[in-house]
This record gives structure tokens, sequence and C-alpha cells, in this order.
């Protein structure tokens, strides 16, 4: 189990910042999922097709992970809040014991 940290939009009164024990193996999306994350819609499933996973990803993990595919970088274009620099889709992060202490960031909106 790894510590993750979702931290809610600033503007998002109806939620507040969470920390969650999660497994490692699964997706951050399967597991904000599987806690009910408000702000990750996760609409496809996983099939990286929606982009309502859409996470920024916090220093020092984010230039530890694996570089975005063609394919995710793709699909960032289209997120309903702006891409940033540590815009990630969290369908395509798979947790691992490096990633212990994770922070992300949600976004304003997923559509
Ligand atoms: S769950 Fe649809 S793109 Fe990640």
């Amino acid at each position: 189990m790894i510590t993750i940290n979702f931290i809610a939009a600033p503007a998002d009164n109806s939620w507040a910042n969470s920390t969650f024990d999660c497994k490692t193996g699964q997706t951050l999306m399967q597991a904000a999922t599987a806690h009910n994350v408000k702000g990750i819609e996760a609409d496809c499933g996983g099939l990286m097709t929606c982009g309502t996973c859409h996470v920024f990803v916090r220093e020092p993990h984010a230039s530890q992970l694996p570089p975005p595919s063609s394919d995710e970088l793709a699909m960032l274009d289209f997120t309903a809040t702006p891409r940033q620099p540590n815009s990630r889709l969290s369908c395509q992060i798979t947790l691992t014991p490096a990633l212990d202490g994770l922070t992300v960031d949600l976004p304003a909106s997923q559509h």
C-alpha cells in the first residue's frame, strides 16, 4: 500500500482534500474511483478516449513518471480544464512503491 493525496480544485467547495492508502499495480484512476474521489470521472474506464481522468501531478513525482505516450499527449489536448506542463491522465499512471506520497491536484472540471 502507498499513500496518495488528492487535492481538490480551489473553486470546488463540495469536496475536501483527501489522502488514501492505495494498492500498487493499479492505475491512479482505478485508485481514485475505488475511493470515490470526486473530480475523477473516468468515463471511458481507462481506454484513453475521454480525458476525464485528468490530474496535475506535483513534484517530486511528476518528473519521475514515465513520459506520456503520443496518444496520452493527444488526449490531453481535449481535456475540459486546459492542460498544464504537469498534466497527466490518471489512467496512464501505474502506482508503484516509488510513488508513495504522490500528490495530485484535481482540475476544476472534467466536462
Ligand atoms: S479514463 Fe478515460 S482517458 Fe483516462
